[in-house]
């Protein structure tokens, strides 16, 4: 017999950032901003990622590229080590994400790609607490979801090895 099963995910989409929270809007503008900050000599693509911890601290984090191209890490991932590093034990409540494209316009929201989608639902476990996502470009539309966990379905884990 087949069964079979649907995954479905929640998000909210917004126009533009004035309909956000202020704590939304608060932190998306921090990525904004926080794209002159990438190190992306070879795309281009300035992508920023600004954290709200639970101690209400917010750290950034920015692509690092590489000569050696896939050495280069995501603002994603970067802001996760920043993140932990400073801040051991406190988990992550928030993450907005933003990007520059020096070679189009920046005006619809990027996700995070499938490595970083690992890495996120690691931290969600890590510290068992889901992490609110706000994605959006420099203007314009901004998605918006209670867990980043969402986007990656089926995700393998530590309790995959039990
Ligand atoms: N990149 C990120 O930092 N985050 C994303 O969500 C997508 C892609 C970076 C990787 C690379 O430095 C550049 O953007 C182009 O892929």
């Amino acid at each position: 017999m087949q069964n079979k099963a649907r995954h479905i995910i929640e998000f909210e989409t917004y126009a533009d950032s004035s309909a956000l929270s202020p704590a939304d809007a608060a932190l998306l503008e921090k990525a904004r901003q926080t794209t002159t900050a990438a190190y992306a000599p070879y795309s281009r693509f300035r992508v920023a990622a600004a954290a709200l911890l639970e101690n209400g601290e917010v750290v950034t984090g920015t692509n690092q590229e590489n000569a050696s191209y896939p050495v280069g890490i995501c603002a994603e991932r970067t802001v996760l080590s920043v993140a932990s590093g400073l801040y051991p034990g406190v988990a992550v409540v928030a993450i907005a994400v933003s990007y520059n494209n020096e070679l189009a316009p920046s005006i619809t929201p990027i996700a995070p790609c499938g490595i970083c989608r690992q890495t996120l639902v690691e931290y969600e476990a890590r510290y068992a607490r889901p992490i609110r996502l706000i994605l959006s470009g420099q203007t314009g539309e901004v998605i918006a979801m209670a867990k980043s966990g969402d986007l990656m379905p089926l995700s393998f884990s530590a309790n995959s090895m039990k």
